[in-house]
């Protein structure tokens, strides 16, 4: 099964993602500190996209409380079906879409982009696409903000890079939900997203996957990106 039908078959019969009406915490407090701290006017009226938006929740948080025009974007009909049902909104448009495919949003018309724990099932091919893709569409003074799995102190990780690999570098197949899933060191992440945006704010936080009955401990980059545009010297 590829990573597209594992997920429908998730939605359709849901026993590890969480189905929750909340933001995800750590995105919470990245809309927070962008708020305390100014960084985006948020008087304006706001152009967001959601990547891997699963049943919504994020997209909803911003529709609702910032009336942001928010893009989500999922590959799963399954996901954005339940996403139509539970988190239907004027200012979101739930759509189709391969986040590693080019995107159908103009160069510079996004201001913040989303990415909660969606691209890490990406493999590197399709990284390279969903990167300069965010770089794009991207305006100058945007931001990027990834949750993403932590390779480092995360037993869990390790052990299924050694018994599950995924054939590239630090892959696996998970062995209970047969999803691809990438997990990054600190200096490879900030490597490959400098090559396409600034790297403002990155920490590790230990959160829990649910596989089955069971949680499991793993860890999380919780990541703050801007744009580089503009940085260049003529
Ligand atoms: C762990 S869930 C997170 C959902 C959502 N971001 C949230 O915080 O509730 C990952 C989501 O990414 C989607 N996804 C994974 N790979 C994708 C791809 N290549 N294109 C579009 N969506 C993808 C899955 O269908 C799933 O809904």
């Amino acid at each position: 099964m590829s990573n597209q039908e594992q997920w429908d078959d998730e939605y359709k019969n849901p026993r590890f993602i969480s189905l929750s009406h909340k933001p995800q915490k750590d995105f919470f407090r990245f809309v927070k500190w962008l708020k305390k701290n100014k960084n985006i006017d948020f008087t304006q009226k706001l152009s967001v996209l959601d990547l891997g938006a699963g049943v919504g929740r994020n997209s909803f948080y911003m529709a609702d409380n910032y009336d942001a025009k928010v893009y989500a974007y999922d590959f799963s009909e399954e996901a954005l079906e339940q996403a139509r049902m539970i988190h239907a909104h004027p200012q979101i448009s739930f759509v189709l879409h391969n986040i590693a495919e080019p995107y159908d949003l103009p160069d510079n018309s996004v201001d913040i982009i989303l990415d909660v724990t969606s691209s890490n099932a990406l493999n590197e091919k399709e990284r390279t696409v969903y990167l300069a893709e965010c770089q794009r569409v991207l305006k100058k003074d945007g931001y990027l903000y990834v949750r993403t799995l932590a390779k480092e102190g995360d037993v869990n990780a390790q052990k299924m890079i050694q018994e599950f690999p995924g054939g590239e570098k630090d892959t696996y197949i998970h062995p209970v939900r047969k999803i691809r899933e990438r997990v990054f060191s600190g200096p490879d992440f900030k490597k490959l997203y400098g090559n396409y945006f600034k790297v403002i704010r990155m920490e590790r936080k230990t959160g829990y996957q649910r596989w089955g009955k069971q949680n499991y401990k793993r860890n999380y980059w919780n990541v703050y990106l801007k744009s580089n545009k503009g940085e260049e010297v003529i």
